[in-house]
């Protein structure tokens, strides 16, 4: 089985916790993956908080309804992919710089079912290049600072964010402390978020596999 019908395996179990209502949703290859298993039963839901443009599109696409945040609530249910997990259920996320609204929709949502293969769990965060949103003028000042913690950071050059902004991915972490780690970055003047999901991990991870989808919770 290669890695995309692992995600797909992954998206597809994600399913059985859709229970209606208004369902938060992610970005990323795998998520398209469980877009295309929610048009199946999209007459069972109201519609979808978007966390991109990009899964904006394909919701819209299939005839699923596209919600705006303000105007639901908070949600009951968060589905998105990741980077990196560790057995924690903390994360790295934002290789496809959707990273500053995922935070905020799984910050909004009461569950939130991160789906991958399983080649995304590890024993510790870092071997992935963390991604940092920030505002422009900030670059450089951020990528000093982000030194000064030990890591290298490398500009997405030519990337812009949906919030107009850029991505730094530092590599060479060794992220034994996420949530320590997640609040120093964010502290970083001109940080708009990190992509480490640690304060709020996931709830559930479900990671596609050979042997069939398994459940860390
Ligand atoms: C998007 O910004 C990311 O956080 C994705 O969730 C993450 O990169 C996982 O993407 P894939 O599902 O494409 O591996």
């Amino acid at each position: 089985m290669d890695q995309d019908a692992m995600k797909r395996q992954a998206a597809e179990a994600a399913l059985a916790y859709v229970e209606g209502g208004v369902i938060g949703v992610g970005t990323g290859s795998t998520v398209n993956h469980f877009i295309d298993a929610l048009a199946g039963i999209k007459g069972q839901i109201e519609g979808a908080v978007s966390s991109s443009e990009a899964s904006t599109e394909r919701l819209k696409a299939h005839g699923i309804p596209v919600l705006d945040l303000n105007a639901t609530g908070e949600l009951t249910l968060y589905v998105d992919g990741a980077d990196e997990s560790n057995a924690r259920l903390q994360l790295i996320k934002g290789g496809g710089g959707a990273l500053t609204r995922e935070k905020i929709v799984a910050a909004a949502s009461e569950r939130f079912v991160c789906i991958a293969d399983e080649s995304k769990l590890v024993d510790v965060l870092g071997a992935f290049p963390l991604p940092v949103e920030v505002i422009p003028m900030a670059r450089s000042h951020v990528a000093r600072a982000l030194v000064e913690l030990g890591g290298t950071p490398v500009w997405r050059d030519g990337f812009v964010t949906d919030n107009g902004n850029l991505i730094l991915d530092v590599h060479h972490l060794e992220i034994q402390d996420p949530v320590a780690l997640e609040q120093q970055i964010n502290a970083i003047a001109g940080v708009v978020t990190v992509g480490i999901f640690a304060q709020r991990p996931a709830d559930v991870l479900i990671l596609g596999s050979a042997q069939g989808a398994r459940t860390l919770t």
